[in-house]
């Protein structure tokens, strides 16, 4: 539920020190799990139907998140809105991704580094900023809806500019980057949102600045065990469980976009499309 603004509650984009900051704990960080009727009701929650979440009252930015994000993405209790939920899944979404994920955001990293300014839109823990800082990027921003996460990224990152913000609605001045990145945001959002996210890239990229989206493969979802098994071998299993598990109400909606007719008709022109299971990468170039 989205509490109503009070005068200490912190809009979107509000300067923030997020790595000291203290932000109001959320129904599942009041639980202490040695206690068994604690334990018992994230267990019971857990294995239930998924609710709505709830933001305590001074949640930064709360009157300003739209409604979709408000679920528990991914099983978590609270979804993204929990201090020890956002770390437990800052560390689980490696785990389960055996790696790759690290070794996908260098990959990406090395790709944007050649740019001066760079923007990390649904950036969680900031590794994918922090990795572009790390290849030689000054000037790299990580944004976030989720106070919680931006805390954790804080934490992990020390140094590494982070705003919270929408990806539809960020704030910054027109032309402000030279690449926009997004590593497996676009997956989380409603069909309309993805068209407000690359409206506002455009619009704060300077003209011929690139998008580059890296998101899960529709093959995980769409292809049957065998024809997975002879794209990705053995592995086709687990991805398999993953995409099938996980939940992720909007997977579907971004497994019907078209990459070149959704650029075009954005503004941007697609450069490159490659599968490699579990990821899809789209590299975008605004047209002037
Ligand atoms: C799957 S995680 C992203 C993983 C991360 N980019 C990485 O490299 O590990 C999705 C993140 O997007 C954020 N998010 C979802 N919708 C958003 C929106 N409209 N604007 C900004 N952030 C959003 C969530 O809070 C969450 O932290």
């Amino acid at each position: 539920m989205n509490p109503e603004p009070t005068d200490s509650t912190p809009p979107l984009g509000a300067r923030i020190d997020w790595a000291t900051v203290e932000l109001p704990s959320s129904w599942p960080d009041q639980l202490d799990l040695a206690r068994p009727s604690d334990f018992l009701r994230i267990i019971k929650h857990l294995f239930g139907p998924r609710k709505p979440v709830e933001l305590p009252a001074n949640t930064p930015g709360a009157p300003e998140l739209p409604r979709y994000l408000l679920q528990e993405f991914h099983h978590l209790p609270n979804g993204n809105f929990s201090s020890f939920y956002a770390e437990g899944y800052l560390w689980a979404f490696d785990a389960t991704m055996l790696g790759l994920s690290r070794r996908m955001r260098a990959s990406m990293a090395e790709r944007l580094k050649g740019h001066a300014a760079v923007l990390d839109i649904g950036c969680s823990g900031a590794d994918l900023a922090a990795a572009v800082r790390d290849a030689g990027v000054k000037d790299v921003v990580g944004l976030d809806a989720s106070p919680y996460m931006l805390q954790h990224a804080a934490r992990r990152h020390p140094g590494l500019p982070l705003v919270q913000g929408l990806a539809e609605k960020t704030g910054f001045p027109d032309g402000r980057f030279d690449a926009v990145a997004a590593c497996f945001l676009f997956h989380e959002l409603p069909y309309a949102a993805h068209d407000e996210v690359l409206k506002e890239a455009r619009r704060i990229l300077k003209p011929g600045g690139e998008l580059l989206i890296c998101e899960p493969s529709p093959d995980q979802m769409h292809l049957g065990l065998w024809e997975l098994f002879k794209k990705a071998g053995p592995l086709a299993l687990w991805w398999k469980m993953i995409a099938t598990l996980a939940h992720e109400p909007f997977v579907h909606d971004w497994h019907q976009r078209e990459p070149k007719e959704w650029f075009a008709s954005q503004g941007f022109e697609l450069v490159e499309d490659t599968t490699e299971v579990p990821f899809r990468t789209w590299l975008a170039r605004r047209a002037n």
